[in-house]
């Protein structure tokens, strides 16, 4: 698939069927990933994989965190936040590395992190896979964080879930580059 069609016709897919992945698909993501620019190529992305039973752990740890926070929510609201996982066969968690040396900013880390996401949304889309990317408060959630491996302090740049799609969704019409840019040539 050619770099522009695949870029331009990218859309997020919130529909997947429950179908795991191959491996070998998920480790062509992975690949993926790795190959983002990042500077003083410090890799400063951690990818955890979720499939099976580790999206119902990761789905028990986010009801237990809520029922911590809201103690007195219903039990049907702790069950719709632990099927919430269970919305693709395949997560991949991205979080970022701290910086390891004064000289890296904290921002730049992020950012490569969140190229890494974008590849692999993007190889998933060539793969003719449904991607879509998600953070909301899960991202910071201190116990999703330490369950995924992940110090508190550290961001999480999203979590990518990844199956086959219900449908072909349709290509989006995006707004023009136009409004969001100047050009300065003299
Ligand atoms: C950093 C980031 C966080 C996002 N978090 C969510 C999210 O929590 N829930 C969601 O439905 N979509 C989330 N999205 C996806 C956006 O809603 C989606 O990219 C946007 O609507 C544009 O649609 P497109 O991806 O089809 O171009 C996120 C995207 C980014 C880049």
């Amino acid at each position: 698939m050619d770099i522009f069609e695949t870029i331009k016709n990218r859309h997020s897919v919130g529909k997947v069927k429950a179908d795991a992945l191959p491996r070998d698909v998920i480790v062509q993501l992975l690949e993926a990933g790795s190959q983002a620019p990042n500077h003083f190529k410090v890799r400063p992305w951690r990818f955890v994989v979720l499939t099976g039973n580790g999206r119902n752990k990761l789905g028990d740890v986010m009801a237990d965190s809520l029922r911590a926070r809201q103690p007195d929510l219903p039990p049907e609201g702790l069950d719709k936040t632990r099927a919430l996982p269970l919305r693709a066969p395949v997560i991949i968690a991205v979080g970022v590395d701290k910086p390891t040396e004064a000289k890296i900013p904290d921002l730049e880390n992020y950012a490569a992190a969140s190229a890494a996401c974008q590849n692999i949304l993007l190889a998933a889309h060539a793969l003719s896979l449904g991607a879509i990317w998600r953070t909301g408060d899960w991202a910071r959630d201190a116990k999703v964080k330490e369950f995924l491996g992940f110090e508190s302090d550290q961001h999480i740049a999203g979590f990518l879930y990844i199956g086959y799609p219900e449908s072909v969704g349709e290509y989006p019409l995006r707004p023009s580059f136009e409004d969001r840019t100047v050009w300065i040539s003299s």
